[in-house]
């Protein structure tokens, strides 16, 4: 199996305990659907053992577990990110049956849309601690039960750094998930732990239409960007590979958006 992942983390194989076969062990919140899903399955094709971490939905958690467990080891477990005590119990969980973990993503994510000036600290508080709490309490479960190398990858946006309506929230909180990531990186790359954010601009996905205007953001994004295509899932796979290979690019948020910013 000559993947970027194993090439990059194969002093696992065949040390860790039964349930991952002997695979490198990757944890991903919100790993269930959307996004977070087209990286459960890249990660399948890749040859990782999957620990995939969801909030409501067990519906979407048993498909998604069913599709997968016909390439590799896969268990779903639900966990509010937001509680970093009941995070940890499951981390720890899934490092007593599955081993040493490679790679942990933060993708899920969560918010209030509205304007700033209709929103309350209750709003505030939850959005933060989903998006950028559950960083931090992700962190502090997994590192203690990381491989070496490990790798933490945090899900982003656009809106960490530009604005959208009705993104308030959501941006604030991807922007302090990227200082938070900085802040990782500076901690854990000692360890040999790197940390990383990817920041993909808008896709075309259901998550969209909780924004008013959501839907449009994507048909500006075709009209703009010099390729004039819209980003898919695809395109935020192949950029967290890339990220699992690189023990020297740390502390980033790799932009994923074609160049869409760069335009004046
Ligand atoms: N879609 C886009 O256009 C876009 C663009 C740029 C960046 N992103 C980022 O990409 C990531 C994935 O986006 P998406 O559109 O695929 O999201 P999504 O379809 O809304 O899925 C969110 C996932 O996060 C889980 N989740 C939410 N709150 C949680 C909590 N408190 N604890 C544990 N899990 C929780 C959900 O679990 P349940 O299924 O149980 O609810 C679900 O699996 C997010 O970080 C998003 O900000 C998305």
């Amino acid at each position: 199996m000559d993947t970027p992942g194993l090439t990059n983390h194969n002093q696992t194989l065949n040390t860790t305990p039964s349930k991952s076969q002997g695979r490198p062990v990757a944890v991903i919140t919100g790993g269930t659907r959307g996004i977070g899903l087209s990286i459960a399955k890249k990660l399948a094709d890749e040859g990782y053992a999957l620990a995939l971490i969801y909030q409501r939905h067990h519906q979407f958690a048993r498909q998604a577990r069913d599709i997968l467990r016909k390439t590799v080891p896969v268990e779903i477990f639900q966990s509010d990110v937001r509680h970093w005590d009941t995070l940890r119990d499951t981390i720890a969980s899934i490092h007593t049956a599955w081993g040493p973990i490679s790679v942990a993503v933060h993708n899920a994510a969560s918010g209030v849309a509205r304007p700033l000036l209709e929103t309350t600290l209750r709003h505030f508080d939850f959005t933060l601690e989903v998006n950028a709490g559950g960083l931090i309490g992700l962190a502090q479960a997994v590192v203690p039960k990381m491989a070496t190398p490990g790798r933490i990858i945090a899900i982003s946006s656009l809106g960490a750094r530009v604005s959208y309506p009705d993104y308030g929230l959501v941006g604030a909180s991807k922007a302090a998930m990227e200082a938070i990531v900085r802040q990782l990186a500076r901690e854990l790359g000692s360890q040999g732990i790197t940390v990383n954010a990817i920041a993909p601009g808008p896709i075309p996905s259901p998550t969209l239409s909780h924004f008013e205007q959501g839907e449009s953001w994507v048909q500006k994004f075709i009209e703009k960007v010099p390729m004039h295509q819209a980003l898919s899932d695809n395109d935020v796979t192949q950029a967290l590979c890339c990220l699992i290979q690189q023990q020297m690019i740390n502390g980033q948020t790799l932009t994923v958006d074609g160049g869409f910013l760069t335009m004046a």
